[in-house]
């Protein structure tokens, strides 16, 4: 079965064609980021619109690379939320109007649900290879612009949130510091570039662990706001006490940008790596699955692999264009959706939450 898949959330513009829920014919993302960087962040009106031009040429893209034809598309999956409204109306509305002409179902996707299935489609090849080594259950860590949560995941609609930010996301922790370096958006592949001129050990920024202590309710929470803020202390020079306005937004003479990149990136892989830790030890999961553009981070990437040697479970990571948006993870997820009915039908609506 062809699943064409459709996603819109935020600022890709991304189309694909997924066979069966794992093969992966084609996976096209039209990356605004270029449009987006003259503003440092993203700018939702701008998203909308892009999406509207970009959204039709990627789906003929996505279903030429696949070598398909329209006529050959089984069913419609696309992403319902969570995202910025307006961009996620524009991939339904599309979605929608495409599965009705074609007469084939349309089937809605949870975006975060999507990057933990991006773990089941990745390593097809490797699948077919080792006979089913990457099936859930797993815990797994969904790290991104939006969100740093922890789940652990039994299938398609079985998961349990085990913990998740309690203030900024990793990934938005990497782009505010890449604004206040004066890196280009986005931030998180700026600061890594950074990062590696630079020394991992030149400023012990804090690593705010929510979670160690018997006393905490929700142990597997984490946070990032406090190692954002020190990094604008050190930027002006300032103790953390004393209270100040954000900015400004250019790293002052003499700082060492690169050595900050690595400090800060260190700092926040230790948070990331300690509360992925604890929750395979917690849940007793001997398989942890992550995923999420954060994930695209070469030293957490590394760090996690040495976790997993030291701590005995097995770790998978998708390749970089998996862990970064993508509309794959949305038809493969949506296929099983399909499968088991869940979210079929015209009536889907976009919803931010
Ligand atoms: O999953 P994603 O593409 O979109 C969301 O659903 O949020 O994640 C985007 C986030 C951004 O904050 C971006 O800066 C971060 O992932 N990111 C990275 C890297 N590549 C993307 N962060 C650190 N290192 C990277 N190499
Ligand atoms: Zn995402």
């Amino acid at each position: 079965m062809n699943v064409l898949g459709i996603e819109t959330s935020c600022d890709e513009t991304a189309a694909a064609v997924v066979r069966d829920g794992r093969e992966v014919l084609s996976n096209v993302v039209a990356s605004q980021a270029a449009v987006h960087a003259t503003w440092g962040g993203v700018v939702p009106e701008i998203a909308c619109r892009a999406h509207l031009e970009t959204l039709t040429p990627a789906i003929d893209e996505a279903l030429a690379r696949a070598g398909i034809g329209l006529g050959d598309v089984d069913a419609v999956a696309v992403t319902t939320h969570p995202g910025l409204i307006g961009a996620l109306l524009v991939g339904v509305a599309a979605a929608k109007g495409l599965a009705f002409a074609l007469g084939k179902p349309l089937v809605g996707v949870d975006h975060i649900e999507a990057h933990i299935y991006a773990n089941i489609l990745a390593p097809f090849d490797e699948l077919r290879a080792n006979g089913g080594e990457h099936e859930p259950p797993f815990v797994s860590f969904i790290i991104s612009g939006g969100h740093t949560t922890l789940f652990e995941w039994r299938g398609p609609g079985d998961m349990d949130r085990l913990g998740e930010t309690r203030d900024d996301a990793a990934g938005e922790a990497f782009d505010k510091v890449a604004a206040l370096l004066g890196l280009p958006y986005p931030g998180g592949p700026s600061v890594e570039k950074a990062a590696r001129a630079g020394r991992r050990d030149a400023i012990r920024f804090p690593r705010t662990s929510v979670g160690h202590g018997a006393k905490h309710r929700r142990p597997l929470d984490t946070s990032f706001a406090g190692l954002k803020t020190a990094v604008l202390y050190y930027l002006r020079g300032q103790d953390a006490s004393r209270p100040g306005a954000p900015g400004p937004y250019a790293p002052p003479e003499g700082v060492n940008v690169a050595d900050v990149a690595a400090s800060f990136q260190e700092a926040a892989v230790d948070v990331l790596v300690d509360a992925a830790v604890r929750a395979v030890e917690r849940r007793g999961v001997e398989r942890l699955a992550v995923g999420g553009g954060v994930a695209a981070n070469g030293r957490l990437r590394e760090r996690l692999e040495e976790a997993a040697r030291r701590h005995g479970f097995r770790l998978f990571i998708p390749p970089r264009s998996l862990c970064t948006d993508n509309a794959a993870m949305i038809a493969g997820l949506g296929y099983h959706n399909l499968r088991l009915g869940r979210d079929v039908g015209l009536e889907i609506e976009a919803r931010a939450r």
